[in-house]
């Protein structure tokens, strides 16, 4: 792999709200952590006046609105897909194939085959030392890494029950305009792909389990939306997805999302109790993870607050402040852009703390088997996609 010591030269497909965010965290990287300096070489787009004036804010040597040529030029190492869930498939294929190390936004694809795809041509590459990523960036949060510790040394005993509600009001208003994100074939679905991803990924991080089957239930409440020129589309996604998911050892985990929960932004919320235990994390205060302990004397029990911001005891705080100075919701992306630069210049596994490809499928093989069970209203034993 032609690396340039610790310089990697990033290409940027995308620079709407994803492509921003990543772009902004390669700017920092270096700063924050004195390790890997991303090279910001060129950046894509359909429109060529947006798509440089991009380039200019986020300092890329160039904005193209070809993204191929990115495949052959050896300044770039890194391919980063910030493009909507149809082009997530066949420019990361592409990306790969061409020897780049890979990220992809979630939802990983658009269907089980793309994943399925999208996974071979990560093994392939795997074998030649590229690496590859899914963006679920709660990953790198750190009171949710202070949730999987505690899970994974028994702090909470066995699991009983794990509930997360994934929830905004984006939709809410019927003269919200249309846009990808409301169809099917662009976005490969709504709250189910957007939201409940990350949350099924979360479960499937936290708890280390794996889902043997679901049930699930998709509703679309406002079926037709006009696009900013007036034009009226039907809207294809679901607007709220619950899942009943079954682990291998015969527990059942709950995850609601909707993008029609009036009132609320952009929350997710996660509660898991065992029995020795329980954790509430909630983004809206996500500094903090509540943990709650039998050990402590009946006088005191209670869901305690433990602020996740102490540089010797949490997880990336050493590269930031001093206790008590919060991080936001960015610094989640940059975390998980760091280790991926890391794993790349130092040949390291992403897996177990990034989500790879393998999980960007595992977590498609839920979202199929969601609509499976929704269409026939049945469970669906994950078993019989493979
Ligand atoms: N991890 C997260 O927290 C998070 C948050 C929001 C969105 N996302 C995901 O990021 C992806 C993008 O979402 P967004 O909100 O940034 O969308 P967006 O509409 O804001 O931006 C999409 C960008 O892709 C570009 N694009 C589309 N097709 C292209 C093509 N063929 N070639 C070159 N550029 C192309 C567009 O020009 C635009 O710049 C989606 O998969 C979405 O689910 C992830």
């Amino acid at each position: 792999l032609l690396l340039r010591g610790k310089n990697v030269g990033i290409g940027m497909i995308g620079h709407g709200f994803m492509g921003r965010a990543h772009s902004m965290c390669f700017n920092r990287i270096a700063e924050v952590f004195g390790s890997a300096v991303p090279e910001l070489v060129t950046i894509a787009g359909r429109d060529g006046e947006k798509v440089r004036a991009a380039a200019t804010r986020h300092r890329y040597i160039q904005g193209t609105t070809q993204w191929e040529e990115m495949l052959d030029d050896p300044r770039i190492d890194v391919v980063v897909n910030t493009t909507p869930t149809c082009s997530h498939a066949a420019l990361s294929i592409a990306a790969l194939r061409a020897g780049k190390h890979t990220i992809v936004e979630k939802p990983f694809a658009l269907n089980l085959a793309e994943a399925k795809d999208m996974v071979t041509a990560a093994r392939e590459s795997g074998q030649k030392g590229f690496k590859n990523l899914v963006a679920f960036n709660y990953r790198f949060v750190p009171a949710l890494r202070l949730a999987r510790q505690l899970i994974s040394t028994g702090a909470i005993g066995e699991i009983y029950q794990y509930r997360s509600v994934y929830i905004g009001d984006r939709h809410t208003d019927r003269s919200s305009p249309y846009t990808w994100r409301m169809d099917v074939a662009q976005a490969g679905g709504g709250a189910l792909t957007d939201l409940n991803s990350h949350a099924i990924d979360m479960l499937r991080f936290l708890t280390g389990q794996e889902v043997s089957s679901v049930l699930g239930w998709l509703k679309t409440f406002i079926a037709e939306r006009a696009d900013e020129q007036g034009t009226v589309h039907p809207v294809t996604i679901d607007e709220a997805a619950v899942i009943l998911a079954q682990w291998d050892n015969g527990k059942v985990a709950t995850l609601e999302a909707s993008r029609v929960a009036t009132g609320y932004k952009n929350s997710l919320r996660i509660e898991i109790h065992g029995s020795e235990g329980g954790i509430i994390f909630d983004l809206a205060r996500g500094n903090e993870l509540q943990f709650f302990s039998r050990k402590d004397p009946l006088a005191v029990q209670g869901f305690r607050t433990i602020s996740a911001t102490e540089p010797s005891a949490h997880d990336f705080l050493k590269y930031w402040w001093p206790r008590g100075h919060n991080l936001g919701w960015e610094h989640n992306h940059l975390h998980m852009l760091h280790h991926f630069l890391e794993c790349v210049i130092n040949e390291m596994p992403i897996e177990p703390w990034g989500a790879t490809f393998e999980d960007g499928l595992r977590c498609q093989e839920i979202i199929e088997a969601v609509k499976i069970s929704h269409a026939t209203k049945c469970w669906v034993e994950l078993a019989t996609l493979r």
